[in-house]
């Protein structure tokens, strides 16, 4: 196992945050965390590197005690964190050289690696660079390669594509899938439903410190919602008959605003969904974002905003 938490808690001073979760990631597999705002992902992930020490429980990686053989783990991990800390005074090729000496890693093995990862995260033609004058989404990119620098074994993503627009996102998301398949095991948190439908084996739903839910994506999402939701503003005026119909057909619907949510059925009790009367209507596949609403009646991306 490449991380393994039992019963993991987190205290800070009398509130728990990380309620008692139990999860594992295995080797090769990419794994998700995935919840809302205050959910307890960053607190984790900062449990997984070493960064922040637990309360209760038992929290291994690469099968070592997290508080027994940080520097072990350490000289293992690739870790990209919540927040951009890059050096600002150094350019961009010195941000990965300097990390690398943390690893004890060579000067001329520094500027080999180095240059091979700007390549990789296509920052080439910024190599010079002062840090500040790069884009966000540039920036994600060289902390991506510098947490690269070491070879790990394991990376520790936290939020990767967060802020990034959709062009910047599919490129991480693209270097993420080339890593998995060149071996590395992979453990993020990201509030990209589709982006994480798409890259990772496995997800675990966060909510209030707790995990509410660990499976594979598209299984979770097919077993639980089905494969379709239905997004209905009803006609001014006639939520009351629709909320009727809906409850009498006993079809699984929630209400966010003026949407409603509807899971599988393309009729209820005997109307067909279009035929109700609406200002919009749009069927499309079902997704954890759905998972989530009806699972805790929650938005989970909007609330992360
Ligand atoms: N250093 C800290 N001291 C006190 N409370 C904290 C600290 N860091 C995080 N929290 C609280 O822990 C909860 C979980 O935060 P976090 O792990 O950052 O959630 P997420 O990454 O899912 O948004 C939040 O309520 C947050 O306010
Ligand atoms: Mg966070």
């Amino acid at each position: 196992m490449i991380v393994h938490a039992q019963n993991l808690t987190k205290k800070f001073g009398e509130t728990e945050v990380v309620r008692g979760i139990n999860f594992h990631v295995k080797p090769g597999e990419c794994f998700g965390i995935l919840g809302p705002n205050g959910a307890g992902k960053t607190t984790t992930m900062r449990m997984i590197y070493c960064a922040s020490p637990f309360t209760s429980g038992a929290l291994t990686v690469f099968d070592l005690d997290v508080r027994r053989h940080p520097r072990q783990i350490k000289a293992r991990l690739g870790v990209v964190p919540q927040d951009n800390n890059l050096d600002d005074d150094l350019r961009v090729i010195e941000n990965l050289i300097t990390y690398a000496r943390y690893f004890g890693i060579s000067g001329s093995e520094a500027r080999r690696r180095a240059a091979l990862l700007l390549d990789f995260v296509q920052l080439q033609d910024k190599t010079f660079e002062r840090t500040p004058t790069l884009s966000g989404g540039m920036k994600r990119r060289l902390i991506l390669a510098r947490s690269l620098i070491n070879h790990p074994q394991l990376l520790v993503l936290d939020e990767p594509t967060t802020g990034l627009d959709p062009q910047a996102r599919r490129l991480v998301w693209q270097k993420l899938r080339s890593l998995k398949e060149s071996g590395t095991t992979i453990v993020l948190t990201t509030h990209y439903m589709e982006d994480a439908e798409q890259v990772c084996d496995r997800v675990a739903i966060m909510d209030l410190g707790r995990i509410i839910l660990t499976g594979n994506p598209v299984q979770l999402v097919g077993e639980l919602v089905g494969t379709e939701c239905h997004e209905l503003e009803p006609a001014p005026g006639t939520d009351g008959m629709l909320d009727q119909r809906l409850s009498q057909a006993g079809v699984a619907f929630h209400k966010l605003g003026e949407t409603y949510y509807i899971f599988p059925g393309s009729e209820i009790g005997g109307y067909k969904i279009d035929d109700v009367p609406h200002r919009r209507l749009l069927h499309r596949r079902a997704t954890l974002e759905d998972l989530f609403l009806k699972l805790t009646g929650k938005e989970l991306t909007k609330t992360d905003e």
